[in-house]
């Protein structure tokens, strides 16, 4: 919360708390992708770099991807116009995520993002965490009621490159510094604020793909 919004939930707590009840309140009947690109909308309309930054890590740990939020920008052209998508790519590029980078396969291209084969999707169980080399580093894989999450093995404190052996069962403590996340939810476990970054993944055929090169 910025400091702005902090000052009036202290000086204005029943109207602040009535303005974000209402916020909670209106998005209730979408689903959390939906709700997590229309609060990155909003941002680029208002042009504030830190809430568009905030709500758009917060759109791809939803599981949103950048081709989708490219497709968002694109669609939000009549409202927003060609200034402020560029805007809007310009913080894209600055905070130089993977998801955004073109591959060198895809260098003077337009077709996004490009796919590559991971494990066979039916050789996934349910009750282990898988570890893959991809990407030059290891990600992980559990699923959830059906569905593969894949984790991105990077940590999110200095960035270091876990290794498997950080893994025991579904906990994950990176060798750096001892940071612990559940590899269930990729959420930090005493280190609360921290996530694991989730890949963008698809199930094509029968396997499932990641993007990233
Ligand atoms: S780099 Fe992982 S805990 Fe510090």
């Amino acid at each position: 919360m910025s400091e702005a919004l902090d000052y009036l939930m202290q000086a204005r707590p029943e109207a602040m708390q009535a303005y974000f009840k209402f916020l909670k309140l209106a998005g209730q009947r979408l689903d959390p992708r939906t709700r997590a690109i229309i609060s990155v909308i909003t941002k680029v309309d208002n042009q504030t770099p830190a809430g568009f930054r905030q709500y758009l890590k917060r759109a791809l740990q939803e599981g949103v991807s950048a081709a989708e939020i490219l497709d968002a920008l694109l669609l939000a052209f009549p409202t927003l116009g060609l200034t402020k998508i560029v805007w809007a790519v310009d913080q894209l590029l600055e905070m130089d995520l993977p998801e955004f980078r073109l591959a060198a396969s895809q260098q003077g291209k337009t077709d996004l993002p490009v796919w590559r084969d991971l494990v066979r999707f039916a050789e996934l169980q349910s009750d282990r965490i898988h570890c893959f080399a991809a990407n030059g580093r290891h990600v992980f894989v559990t699923l959830r009621d059906g569905e593969a999450l894949v984790w991105d093995g990077v940590c999110p404190h200095r960035q270091i490159h876990f290794k498997p052996e950080d893994v025991t069962g579904e906990t994950l403590v990176c060798h750096g510094h001892g940071h612990v996340f559940d590899l269930r939810t990729g959420l930090g476990v005493a280190n609360t604020g921290e996530s694991l970054r989730r890949l963008e993944s698809r199930v094509c055929g029968e396997h499932l793909q990641i993007t990233g090169g």
